[in-house]
């Protein structure tokens, strides 16, 4: 067993660099009365700034005895109706929000030194908006898709090709072809705390609370 050092990679993982980068200007006392105006500012700060990937979200789910898992997702929108991602509702964590649909989001841009925690409910964006999703994707997203077989047991590698050319082969039948377990979701947040790091740890929390049709901000202790 190969170890990163005698002491359990402490030395190591303490001597890499954290909270490197450079943040913007954020200025609590001058928030906007709603999360959305500043995530959208913030994620185009982050894409202005080199983060790759921005729209990669960690999501959690709870599945039905309780056990927590999370995953890097896309962000597909943000809109008034909420933050939407799409899956399949046969994945795991499509059964995790059968079971209970609630997820937490987190966004980490390291190079501008600041991560955003959405939770909230998730809802079904409807049919209309799921097709329109799936037939949005690449036709290779599309067929591993239609397998329908994510996170299961592979068994032999050589399925996945077998797999894949049957569900080309229905595409190709049926360009429409959207799979009833396609689904767009949207978590509708019920809080989001926007966090700043700072080298000298006085990071900056404002945390956004839903109050019925309104937002409570509230800035957090570090
Ligand atoms: C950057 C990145 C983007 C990803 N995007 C997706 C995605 O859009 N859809 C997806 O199903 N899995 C995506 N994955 C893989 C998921 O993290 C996860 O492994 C997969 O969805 C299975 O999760 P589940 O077993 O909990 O359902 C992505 C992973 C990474 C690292």
């Amino acid at each position: 067993m190969r170890w990163l050092d005698a002491d359990g990679g402490r030395s190591f993982l303490r001597a890499l660099p954290v909270l490197a980068g450079s943040a913007p200007p954020f200025d609590i006392g001058s928030a906007p009365a709603e999360p959305l105006p500043l995530f959208i500012e913030w994620i185009e700060q982050a894409a202005q700034a080199g983060v790759p990937e921005p729209q990669a979200m960690t999501i959690s789910t709870v599945d039905a005895l309780g056990a927590p898992r999370a995953r890097v997702l896309i962000l597909k929108a943000i809109d008034k109706d909420g933050w939407h991602f799409a899956a399949s509702s046969a994945s795991q964590k499509g059964r995790d929000l059968s079971a209970h649909p609630a997820a937490a989001l987190t966004f980490h841009w390291p190079e501008v030194v600041r991560q955003v925690r959405v939770v909230g409910t998730v809802v079904d964006d409807g049919a209309q908006a799921s097709a329109a999703d799936f037939l949005g994707r690449p036709i290779g997203s599309r067929a591993m898709a239609l397998t329908l077989r994510q996170s299961q047991p592979l068994a032999d590698p050589a399925e996945i090709d077998a797999e894949i050319a049957k569900a080309h082969r229905k595409l190709t039948d049926d360009p429409e072809l959207v799979p009833a377990e396609w689904v767009s979701y949207a978590v509708r947040p019920t809080q989001i705390e926007f966090w700043q790091g700072s080298p000298d740890r006085k990071h900056l929390r404002l945390s956004y609370q839903r109050a019925g049709d309104d937002w409570e901000r509230t800035q957090l202790w570090p």
